[in-house]
């Protein structure tokens, strides 16, 4: 679990620094705790490369019902360019052979990472952006009444309302984040019309998985998650076609990390509702 954190922190660091992004990940310690949570949370099967006895890099596969996730896929910079991302990932396709699609959410500015999803036929399905919130938000946010902390009994509706929308069967993680965090729902005439999982980590609270009907409930959603880890940072990640929730987020002062592009290699591909993308546990 060490060598897999570190190789994450160093793979991730060096990509972003190589061009002029600041770092997600600010110790190798935080890769450490991912690693950590890969392996003892979530359905996650990971596949290491190593070169002698050292692990030099690493693939995760997140199944999720019929669907899943890849990802995080990293090499240590130091192993870079001789093929072992090529080699875990069509190790990881095998793997996946049962799940009619898998997905991945990659860093636009990364080209290498682009080109070798696109050689493994992944297929650009959606431009995403990953946004952040550095010490959260100082203001009093109006709220509207229709959001609520769900209640353990709402575990199952939730899931109800997910599954047919994403796709993605979440049973454990809606489990782990009601758990861990916080799930906030969006109700009107007790029928769910959206909601945002929030998963306070170290750094920061990841805010998503979000499913909703419309811009309206998402905002709503986000803003009861800011008011409640009020002065704690957050990130998310939604996708760039919905405007109108990237401009309500960046009015609540968060700001563009990167844009992303979310690659599959089968059926899957974004439906009509607002999403935003959890990394954890996931994938990336
Ligand atoms: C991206 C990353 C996994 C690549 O690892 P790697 O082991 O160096 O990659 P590989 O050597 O297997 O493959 C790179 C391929 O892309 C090709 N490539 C590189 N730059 C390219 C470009 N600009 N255009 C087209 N192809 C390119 C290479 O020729 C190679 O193909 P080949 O194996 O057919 O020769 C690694 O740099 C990393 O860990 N980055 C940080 C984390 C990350 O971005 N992960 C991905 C998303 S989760």
């Amino acid at each position: 679990v060490d060598r897999v954190g570190e190789v994450l922190y160093e793979a991730f660091k060096t990509g972003a620094l190589k061009h002029g992004y600041a770092p997600r990940m600010q110790s190798a310690q935080e890769g450490k705790a991912w690693a950590w949570a890969m392996l003892h949370r979530g359905p996650n099967e990971i596949l290491v490369a190593e070169e002698g006895n050292r692990v030099v890099g690493l693939i995760c596969l997140n199944p999720r019902g019929s669907h899943g996730g890849v990802g995080p896929l990293a090499v240590d910079p130091r192993s870079e360019g001789k093929g072992l991302a090529s080699e875990l990932t069509q190790a990881i396709i095998k793997k996946a052979e049962s799940l009619q699609s898998i997905r991945c959410i990659l860093e636009a500015f990364n080209p290498v990472s682009f080109a070798l999803f696109t050689t493994l036929d992944f297929v650009a399905a959606a431009s995403t952006v990953d946004l952040f919130l550095d010490g959260g938000t100082k203001e009093d946010l109006d709220l509207c009444g229709s959001v609520t902390e769900s209640m353990p009994g709402d575990l199952d509706t939730v899931h109800a309302y997910d599954i047919p929308r994403s796709k993605f069967d979440r049973r454990p993680d809606l489990a782990y984040y009601a758990k861990r965090g916080k799930i906030l729902v969006y109700r009107k005439q007790s029928q769910i019309r959206g909601y945002l999982a929030c998963l306070p980590g170290p750094e920061s609270v990841q805010l998503g998985p979000l499913v909703a009907e419309g811009n309206d409930e998402a905002e709503s959603l986000f803003r009861y998650a800011l008011t409640l880890y009020k002065q704690r940072s957050s990130r998310t990640c939604v996708l760039a076609r919905n405007g109108a929730i990237l401009k309500a987020l960046m009015s609540l002062r968060f700001k563009v990390y990167c844009l992303g592009i979310m690659v599959v290699r089968g059926s899957w591909r974004p439906g009509e509702y607002v999403e935003a993308f959890g990394r954890f546990p996931e994938g990336t």
